[in-house]
C-alpha cells in the first residue's frame, strides 16, 4: 500500500482544505465533513430522515452538560447498535489496566529498559500491545498506562474500541495506519495520534514491522497547555493538528468487534464492517500531529525553565495546574544559556515520569537511553544526569551549541506508576541503569572557590 492508497472499497471525501490530502487543520475545531455530496445534513443534526437512507447517531465525549460539551454527529449506513451483538468476555494478558499491583514486582526504583523487540508471531494492535507501566483506577476514570505497542500483522475484519481510555500514540519504528469510523490517519515516527475513548477502528501496517508506544488516559481527554506569558504561539500551535476527513465501506463480511471496558476486553461478531460512517460533524475526533511542528522555547540567557516549558499536550486532573498526565517533548534545540548547568538537574517529583526515546540521543543519558528504549522516574525517586553527562556539561565550552538528532518524549504523571508483570521480569530491563550514578564522587573537602 503506497502512502495515500485507501484500502480497497474504501470512500474518502475530497476538495479539503489545506495541502494535507485527507486531513483538516485545527485543534478540537467543530467539523464538518462528508464522503458523499449532500451526506450530512444542514441547519439541524437529525432530520426526519437522513439523506441516503443514512442513520444519525451521536457519539458523545464528555457529559452532555460539559462546558463545552465535546460530541461528533455521525451520519451512517447503520446505527452502531448493528454493529453490536452479545459479548464474550476474552483474555489479553499483555494489555494491563490500573489499579494493577502484581504480586513480587518492585515499582520503586529508577528503571531504564532496552527495546523490546517483536516476537515471531504475528502480532495486531490488540495482541501486541505490552504495558509496561500503569496508574490511578480506570474505574474513577484517573490516571493512566503506558504500553509498547509492537505490530506486525494488520487487523483482518476485526475491529477495536476502548470504553476505557483515550490513547495516545507515539510511533517510534515503521508506519501504521488508523482506520476509524470518522476517517483515515496514517502516522510515522516523529509524529503522534490520538484515538478517543469510544471510536471504533481498525490498525493495519503500512510498513513494518512497527514499535511505538501509547499512553492510554483514563481521564479527561488531552488538551493544549495554557501557554499563559508565552502568549498566543509556540509549542504546539493548533494549525498542525488534523483530524481526517470523513472515509467509510460498506463492507458485508463477518467480523469481530473488540470492546475495552473497564479493563476487561469483550468480543462481539458483526456481519459487516462497522467503518461505516458517511458524513460527520462535530469536535469529538481523532488527529494526528507531527512533532517537528512543535515550537520549543526555553532559556535565552542563564538556568532553564522546568521541563514543562515543552509540554505538547495536557490532561487535566480536577486540581488546576496539576496534569493527570502531561505529554512532553524533548526536541532539537539549540542551547545558549551561559554560566549554566545546561542537562536537566537533579531532582525529586511529586509527579512520576514515563519517557521514551524516538529518535537520537537524549543530552542527560548519552549511553543507554536508546531509541525504542524507556525509563521510569517514579514518584519522589531522584534521578538527574549520569557521570558522564554531568562531567561534559561541568567542564563544556558555554558557546551557542545546537543539540541534534535528538527526540525523547515524557508520560508525566500525577500518578505513581506500577510495573506489570511484564516491565519486571520479560522485558529488556537494564540491571545496572542504577549505576550510571554510581561513578559521581564527591568533589568537596571544603576549600572554598573549589569547582
Ligand atoms: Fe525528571
Amino acid at each position: 500500500m503506497t502512502k495515500h492508497e485507501l484500502p480497497e472499497g474504501m470512500v474518502r471525501a475530497t476538495g479539503t482544505t489545506g495541502t494535507h490530502e485527507g486531513y483538516m487543520p485545527g485543534f478540537g475545531n467543530d467539523f464538518e465533513t462528508e464522503a458523499l455530496p449532500g451526506a450530512l445534513p444542514q441547519g439541524m443534526n437529525s432530520p426526519q430522515k437522513c439523506n441516503y437512507g443514512l442513520y444519525g447517531e451521536q457519539l458523545s465525549g464528555t457529559a452532555f452538560t460539559a462546558h463545552p460539551p465535546e460530541r461528533t454527529w455521525t451520519y451512517r449506513i447503520r446505527p452502531s447498535v448493528k454493529h453490536s451483538t452479545r459479548y464474550t468476555r476474552i483474555e489479553l494478558p499483555y494489555w494491563k489496566t490500573a489499579p494493577h499491583t502484581p504480586e513480587g514486582v518492585t515499582s520503586l526504583g529508577q528503571y531504564r529498559w532496552d527495546p523490546v523487540e517483536p516476537t515471531g508471531d504475528d502480532l495486531t494492535w490488540l495482541s501486541g500491545m505490552r504495558t509496561m507501566t500503569t496508574a490511578g483506577d480506570v474505574n474513577t476514570q484517573v490516571g493512566m498506562a503506558a504500553h509498547v505497542y509492537l505490530v506486525t500483522a494488520s487487523m483482518e475484519d476485526s475491529y477495536f474500541y476502548s470504553a476505557d481510555s483515550e490513547l495516545l500514540v507515539v510511533p517510534q519504528q515503521g508506519r501504521l495506519r488508523f482506520a476509524t469510523e470518522l476517517g483515515i490517519i496514517d502516522v510515522e515516527p516523529q509524529e503522534i495520534a490520538i484515538i478517543p475513548r469510544g471510536l471504533v477502528y481498525r490498525v493495519e501496517v503500512l510498513e513494518g514491522p512497527c514499535r511505538g508506544f501509547v499512553c492510554e488516559n483514563y481521564g479527561q481527554k488531552f488538551e493544549l497547555p495554557a501557554r499563559g506569558p508565552i502568549g498566543a504561539n509556540a509549542l504546539a500551535n493548533p494549525r498542525d493538528f488534523k483530524a481526517p476527513v470523513a472515509a467509510f465501506e460498506d463492507r458485508e463480511v463477518p467480523s469481530t468487534l473488540t470492546i475495552k471496558w473497564c479493563g476487561e476486553f469483550h468480543e462481539t461478531k458483526i456481519a459487516q464492517s462497522p467503518l461505516d460512517v458517511v458524513a460527520w460533524h462535530g469536535n469529538y475526533a481523532p488527529y494526528k500531529y507531527d512533532l517537528k511542528t512543535y515550537c520549543p522555547v526555553g532559556a535565552i540567557l542563564f538556568d532553564h525553565p522546568d521541563p514543562s516549558i515543552f509540554t505538547v499536550l495536557t490532561a487535566p486532573s480536577g486540581v488546576p495546574g496539576t496534569a493527570n498526565i502531561d505529554f512532553v517533548l524533548f526536541r532539537d534545540r539549540w542551547m545558549v544559556a551561559e554560566d549554566t548547568f545546561r542537562p536537566p538537574w537533579y531532582h525529586k517529583n511529586i509527579m512520576s515520569e514515563l519517557m521514551g526515546n524516538i529518535h537520537g540521543q537524549y543530552d542527560a543519558k548519552p549511553q543507554g537511553f536508546v531509541p525504542g528504549g524507556m525509563s521510569l522516574h517514579n514518584m519522589m525517586l531522584p534521578h538527574g544526569p549520569d557521570k558522564q553527562a554531568f562531567e561534559g556539561a561541568s567542564n563544556a565550552n558555554l558557546g551557542p551549541v545546537k543539540l541534534e538528532n535528538t527526540m525523547s518524549f515524557m508520560f508525566e504523571t500525577r500518578f505513581p506508576q506500577r510495573l506489570t508483570e511484564f516491565a519486571g521480569r520479560e522485558a529488556p530491563l537494564q540491571d545496572d541503569y542504577i549505576d550510571c550514578w554510581d561513578s559521581l564522587e564527591k568533589k568537596f573537602d571544603g576549600t572554598p572557590g573549589r569547582k
